[in-house]
């Protein structure tokens, strides 16, 4: 696999009307994209600068678990935000990417794209995609935030411990895939979805990433929970039926018990 082409995406972004990927910094390794966002949003990085690596040697995902990816086969970066939006809906701001990853992941296969609390993005169950949400808050106030994907654009096999929930955009399609495209799709979207996010229009943002839901209906297990997955509220909370009562989840890993 070849490396990832900074020069003609950084030309694509530099004529782009949105702020995303001005500037875009093209590692070949390091150890997490999301560390050297965090690093450059210390020193005063703006809204919409991406960190994009080839290969991470520690790469993680929520809850610290180990992210595995090909080197020089997938995307992994990570955007340095600064949302305007009130502190009460960052939460959602994962669901919000996801929308707009599986929005953009949609162009290039066959098969519709769901959403898998908080921060899974699926093709016919399988992940194919996972946002890693770090945020950096002070008091009230909301300093900055990283938001790292991970999305398998290349990779034809997994290792055994995840084949079976682990997809790639080449294994869902027929049609030809440069994982610079799938970059400039997925920012394009970002843009939009986060334009929307920071104008007030969350309703319909959690009402676009309610159709994509595979979790409602379904009996899950989140943490010491279980019950019937009920759809996720306003706030980014996954809502869950228990006998005779609702309880909503905050954050956690959902497995599927039926
Ligand atoms: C998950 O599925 O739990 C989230 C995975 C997020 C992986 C991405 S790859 C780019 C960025 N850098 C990291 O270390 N993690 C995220």
């Amino acid at each position: 696999m070849t490396p990832f082409d900074i020069a003609s995406i950084n030309k694509r972004f530099s004529e782009a009307e949105h702020s995303y990927g001005k500037p875009i910094f093209y590692l070949e390794e390091t150890s997490s994209t999301n560390d050297e966002a965090a690093i450059l949003a210390r020193a005063g990085a703006s809204h919409g600068t991406v960190v994009i690596a080839d290969h991470q040697r520690k790469a993680r995902g929520r809850g610290g678990k180990p992210w595995y990816s090909e080197p020089n086969t997938n995307l992994a970066f990570s955007l340095v935000l600064r949302p305007r939006v009130p502190i009460t809906h960052l939460p959602a701001i994962t669901l919000v990417m996801g929308l707009a990853v599986a929005e953009a992941v949609e162009t290039f296969v066959d098969v519709p794209a769901g959403i898998k609390w908080p921060n899974d993005v699926l093709l016919r169950g399988r992940k194919v995609s996972g946002i890693l949400v770090e945020s950096s808050l002070s008091q009230d106030r909301c300093e900055y935030v990283i938001a790292g994907m991970g999305i398998n654009v290349l990779q034809r096999s997994f290792p055994s411990a995840i084949e079976a929930r682990a997809t790639s955009i080449v294994l869902e399609t027929h049609r030809t895939v440069t994982r610079e495209e799938v970059l400039w799709q997925v920012i394009m979207r970002l843009a939009l979805r986060l334009e929307s996010f920071e104008s007030g229009a969350l309703p319909e943002l959690m009402a676009e990433v309610a159709k994509r839901d595979e979790v409602r209906g379904r009996k899950v297990q989140v943490g010491d929970v279980q019950g019937v997955a009920d759809g996720i509220d306003q706030s980014g909370e996954l809502r869950v039926i228990l006998t005779g009562r609702v309880q909503t989840v905050r954050a956690g890993e959902v497995t599927f018990v039926d």
